[in-house]
């Protein structure tokens, strides 16, 4: 969480970091702030709340308007940060740039502190005098104290970072040196970007997207400094990757949302998941990522999946199409649990960490402790080049595109359709896989069907608006769906929604069904369907409403259901991918009708880069 945004370069600083940030803006939102060189002197302005906030007084006071320069240098760096609060209330003191007793080192920060009240404790002996209530600052004062003795920045700054415990991403101002931004990583992403005569410090590539074509991921323990004309890094040894972002990517188009944007993009994200990996006709499944593994992966006997959030719904998924598809016990484990537990050590088994981000500090946390303990490391990951995707021994790509709206969608239709590739290609059940390989290649088209009734979905949101609990029921494959679904009402809508096997209702939750608590059901016509239906019936004869998602041409479910909506008939364990996007469609209805910004929810961000 929080976004870095740096530039130095040939164009003015300011804009370019704003467009930056906007960027970023779905890491964090409480506040925002910015640094920048204003006829020869720096500039520190800060704002509370989203970044529109902070853009609103800069262009009253600072720019007069968009593009316009007002004497603001080019060829310095200019640095900002939008912030999602760990330490601290989301205020203008707390938010970012934060800077020294003599205002002359200013920084931003992604990550977390752990020693900041030791080191605080020391600084303060010392005279250093703190404002605010974060971690981070502690940070610029230990580099002005450092800076006393060693009187040069960049080797202060490596002193510093040794005195520094925690996770962090930083972008620094020194302003006796303008034409330099010093940065430095560990644990929290950061990439460097590469244009001619200008370069870019970000916390995501989208930030770079249309920029420039050309990247740095820093790596874990990498600091150095980049000026308008040249970089450093050290430890020096990096790889200049290409960037394939567009800046269309990065944008909205013609959606209010990107939450909706990308819900719309599913089908494509499908096709692209499966792209040069599924061959129905031929019975075969290529998964290039797995190739280094792939004779370890024919003697594992067991699968463990570690994720968070939409994630871990994914794993749960997964852990059942492993399991009836290829055959291997498999458990799944949120990651902030599995990274504290006595976990038993069993020969051949496979970790498969899933991740969006590829940086989630829980999820980390996991995958470090797996690969101490030697097992194989798998990653499902969408972000190219990010730390889950390196720090694994293989694994596969999402390759679904930037997702910005906070609440995951189409990286978990991409996840899900990836985990049937991996169990697909685990399997040696012929006829099984022959029979989900060609169903699988049509679902992009039945997705396409559901999202033609995107207003149908809108008006059964508003019949809906006005109650305050959920309960969302499913059984098998649709059980991990239910509690995706209520986790997505809840996210944006900040309504109660509570996902449960249908089975477990009678053991307690039922208490809570009446006629203000309606129940969203999951009902295909599959293996457990009449177990549904004597579920709705118990729901019925309590008074409580039921909204069912079911299979086309199912007449009974009318006589039950206050209301339908019918998903294309498909194998059961493909009915996830189907019967997720209404319920993706609903949660984005609702929480726009009841009038939030459905891409940036209160309190959540998109990456959690810290515990
Ligand atoms: C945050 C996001 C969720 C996401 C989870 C895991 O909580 O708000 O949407 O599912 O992190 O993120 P990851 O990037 O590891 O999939």
């Amino acid at each position: 969480m929080c976004g870095i945004a740096g530039y130095i370069g040939k164009k003015e600083g300011l804009e370019t970091v704003l467009e930056g940030l906007k960027r970023v803006e779905y890491r964090g939102y409480d506040s925002a702030g910015v640094l920048f060189f204003q006829n020869g002197k720096p500039v520190l302005v800060k704002r509370q709340g989203k970044l529109a906030n902070l853009e609103r007084v800069l262009r009253g006071t600072v720019t007069k308007g968009k593009g316009s320069t007002q004497g603001i240098n080019i060829g310095t760096g200019t640095i900002g940060h939008t912030r999602w609060a760990t330490h601290g209330m989301p205020d203008e003191i707390n938010a970012h740039p934060h800077h020294d007793c003599k205002k002359e080192i200013f920084l931003v920060h992604n990550g977390i502190i752990e020693n900041h009240q030791e080191l605080k404790d020391k600084l303060t002996k010392l005279g250093h005098k703190f404002r605010s209530q974060t971690d981070t600052e502690v940070v610029v004062h230990l580099l002005e104290e450092n800076l006393k003795k060693i009187k040069n920045f960049d080797k202060t700054l490596k002193k510093s970072l040794r005195e520094i415990v925690g996770a962090y991403a930083f972008a620094i101002v020194y302003t006796k040196e303008p034409d330099k931004i010093y940065f430095a990583r560990l644990g929290s992403p950061l990439v460097l970007g590469l244009g001619i005569e200008e370069f870019y410090l970000a916390s995501d590539p989208a930030e770079l997207a249309g920029k420039v074509k050309k990247v740095i991921y820093l790596k874990d323990g990498q600091a150095g400094w980049i000026s308008g004309t040249d970089f450093k890094l050290n430890p020096v040894k990096s790889k200049i990757e290409n960037l394939n972002l567009t800046a269309e990517q990065a944008q909205k188009g013609n959606f209010p949302h990107f939450m909706l944007k990308e819900i719309f993009e599913e089908p494509e994200a499908i096709r692209t998941a499966m792209r040069g990996r599924l061959f129905p006709k031929k019975d075969l499944v290529k998964l290039g990522g797995l190739e280094s593994v792939a004779q370890k992966l024919k003697k594992i006997e067991k699968i463990e999946i570690i994720a968070c959030g939409t994630s871990y719904h994914a794993g749960l998924l997964g852990e059942l199409l492993f399991e009836e598809v290829a055959g291997i016990s498999t458990k799944t484990i949120e990651a902030s649990e599995y990274r504290y537990r006595q976990n038993a050590i069993t020969p051949n088994t496979a970790h498969l960490f899933i991740s969006q981000s590829g940086e989630t500090a829980d999820t980390i946390a996991a995958l470090w402790k797996a690969n101490r303990q030697k097992g194989i490391t798998l990653g499902l990951v969408n972000v190219v080049g990010s730390t889950i995707a390196r720090e694994t021994k293989a694994g596969v790509y999402n390759h679904a595109g930037l997702e910005i709206g906070v609440a995951s969608t189409k990286a978990f239709i991409s996840q899900v359709t990836i985990l049937n590739l991996i169990a697909l290609y685990l399997s040696e059940n012929k006829s099984l896989k022959r029979k989900l390989s060609e169903e699988l290649a049509l679902i992009p088209k039945k997705i396409e069907l559901i999202l033609k009734q995107n207003r149908q979905i809108k008006s059964l949101a508003k019949k809906y608006l006005k109650f305050k609990n959920f309960m969302f029921i499913g059984r098998k494959y649709n059980y991990p769906t239910a509690i995706e679904g209520a986790l997505k009402l809840k996210e944006i809508s900040y309504v109660h929604a509570e996902g449960k096997t249908a089975g477990e209702l009678k053991h307690g939750p039922i208490a809570l069904i009446e006629p203000n608590f309606p129940t969203v059901a999951l009902v295909n016509k599959n293996s457990v369907y009449e177990k549904m239906l004597s579920n709705l019936q118990e729901i019925k004869a309590r008074k409580g409403k039921i909204i069912a998602i079911a299979t086309s041409g199912d007449k009974k479910i009318a006589g039950l259901a206050d209301d339908v909506i019918f998903v294309p008939k498909t194998l059961e364990p493909l009915e996830p991918l189907l019967n997720i996007v209404p319920l993706q469609l609903f949660a984005y209805h609702f929480g726009t009708l009841l009038g939030y910004d459905v891409d940036k929810p209160r309190n959540l961000a998109k990456s959690v880069t810290v515990e």
